[in-house]
């Protein structure tokens, strides 16, 4: 009887991680998902608690207390420490998986040969493997993006890298061999302590050579390791809820993962080996090019003329946290009645859906957000397209200049609107330090500056001539 009550409860919190997943789709019911997904890991914990073989509450109870006295703080951290704070909730997923395949591993081994069967042990081996793996690497890649002071930033390179890395990978798998086909030897147990080192030591050395600004990609990969080992721990413990959320987890950290590499037109490889990110010789073009820079005040007269306004926000906006200008500025547009929409390129900023994340925390209507594909065909009937702090995303070089780092990446045709404003502090490249013509166009004009003190004037002209 027991035992169908909680398949059951395993069964509905499944449910509900699908659910969760799928309403995570659109922003409309975004919130309903992070509820469903609430909701189906309290019930995989209650439902797990209530198993007959749990005899032991108090560490139960303890680790529901340590969850809260952890998971509280991680949730107040500010927005643009998202990807750090998802890393490190991937570096616990690890541990988690590696510790409980440590202990089985362990306690098994009294058991006798039995316990320990191929199955269960290519299981086992797989759990440890990854999970610590994810442990290192997920720290690392949340030192790198916070820019923890002895995380070096830039990638970490050296001779032979990958092949010694290789290696290194190569006798782990060979140690995790031998002690599946001899879990019992009396070697088994040092030997299976080498493995668990060897794959510490392997997530580190894995995302030293990687740039920090490479980080969200490798942190959706690190999070189908950390799903894969819950797959694997699900199959040690038998326990079906574990295999149907690691698998979800794995499938949709390795979904995200190809997302964001197609959308940045970068394979796997480059992510992983490629070093990117790193600054490049610009090449000297012989002539200099030179800005048509503009004043707010000129700006905000072209912008009350114009009947449809795109405005492009980039990884600059989430810098000067400039979204609460941003909104005064749509408001200001809007009430003359103008058409103004928002471009959203899937990899602007530093994480995904980061521009939907802040533009929805300054109350910016949802529907007024419209994708790359979407938008692009309108640009040429854009009277004003306003780039706000960004740079690679509507870089036309991706589309024209085969010599180029991005070139294949899709990009927002900023540069087909009839005019161009673009908002940035200074005259440096963006993420793939590259030149941007965007800039150097007929029909682009450059308000340099703060992207939050730009909008603010601009607001403030707006809101002065409004007045009149
Ligand atoms: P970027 O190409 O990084 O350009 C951002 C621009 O914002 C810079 O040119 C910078 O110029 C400007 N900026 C910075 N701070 C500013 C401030 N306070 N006020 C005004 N401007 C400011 O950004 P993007 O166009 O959003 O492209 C994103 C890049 O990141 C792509 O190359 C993408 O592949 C990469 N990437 C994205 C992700 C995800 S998932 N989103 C993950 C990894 C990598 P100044 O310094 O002159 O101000």
């Amino acid at each position: 009887m027991m035992y169908g009550v909680s398949q059951l409860g395993y069964l509905v919190a499944s449910a509900l991680f699908v659910f969760a997943l799928h309403w995570m789709n659109t922003p409309a019911t975004a919130r309903k998902g992070v509820y469903a997904g609430v909701a189906g890991t309290a019930m995989a914990v209650i439902v797990t608690w209530a198993e007959p073989s749990v005899i032991h509450h108090f560490w139960i109870i303890g680790a529901i207390v340590a969850g809260f006295v952890v998971g509280i703080p991680l949730s107040k951290v500010p927005l643009t420490a998202v990807p750090q704070r998802t890393a490190l909730s991937h570096a616990f997923g690890g541990a988690a998986a590696g510790l409980v395949g440590t202990a089985e591993f362990y306690l098994r081994l009294s058991e006798g040969a039995e316990a320990l069967s191929s199955f269960r042990m290519v299981a086992l081996i797989a759990e440890v493997l990854l999970g610590y793996l994810t442990l290192t690497g997920s720290l690392m890649a949340a030192g790198k993006l916070q820019e923890v002071k002895w995380v070096p930033q830039r990638p970490v390179t050296y001779p032979f890298q990958n092949l010694s890395n290789l290696l290194l990978f190569g006798a782990g798998i060979a140690l995790a061999i031998a002690i599946t086909l001899h879990p019992t030897a009396p070697w088994a147990p040092l030997a299976f302590a080498g493995v668990i080192v060897l794959s510490l030591l392997f997530g580190i050395l894995l995302i030293i050579p990687i740039g920090g600004a490479d980080m969200p990609t490798v942190i959706a990969i690190l999070n189908s390791y950390a799903g894969l080992s819950a797959v694997a721990m699900g199959f040690v413990l038998d326990n079906k809820l574990l295999i149907t959320a690691g698998a979800l987890d794995g499938s949709s950290g390795l979904i995200l993962a190809i997302i964001m590499c197609k959308a940045m037109n970068r394979s796997f490889t480059n992510v992983l080996f490629g070093a990117f990110g790193q600054v490049k010789q610009v090449k000297a073009t012989g002539e200099e090019q030179v800005y048509k820079p503009e004043t707010p005040e000129g700006a905000a007269q072209v912008l009350e003329q114009a009947n449809l306004v795109v405005i492009i926000p980039g990884y600059g906006m989430a810098v000067a946290q400039a979204q609460h200008k941003v909104r005064e500025l749509y408001d200001q547009l809007k009430k003359r009645g103008i058409t103004v929409k928002f471009a959203i390129h899937p990899v602007a900023g530093r994480m995904p859906g980061h521009m939907n994340v802040l533009l929805a925390e300054a109350d910016i209507p949802y529907t007024d957000l419209v994708e790359m594909d979407e938008i692009n065909p309108d640009m040429p009937q854009v009277d004003v397209a306003l780039v706000i702090g960004a740079n690679d995303v509507v870089n036309p070089a991706a589309r024209t200049d085969k010599t180029s780092p991005i070139f294949g990446m899709p990009i927002i045709d900023a540069d087909k609107a009839r005019s161009v404003f673009a908002i940035k502090r200074s005259k440096n490249p963006g993420f793939a330090g590259i030149d941007n013509q965007l800039y150097f166009s007929d029909r682009t004009w450059m308000l340099f500056g703060d992207a939050k003190n730009v909008i603010g004037e601009l607001v403030k002209q707006l809101a002065g001539s409004g007045m009149h």
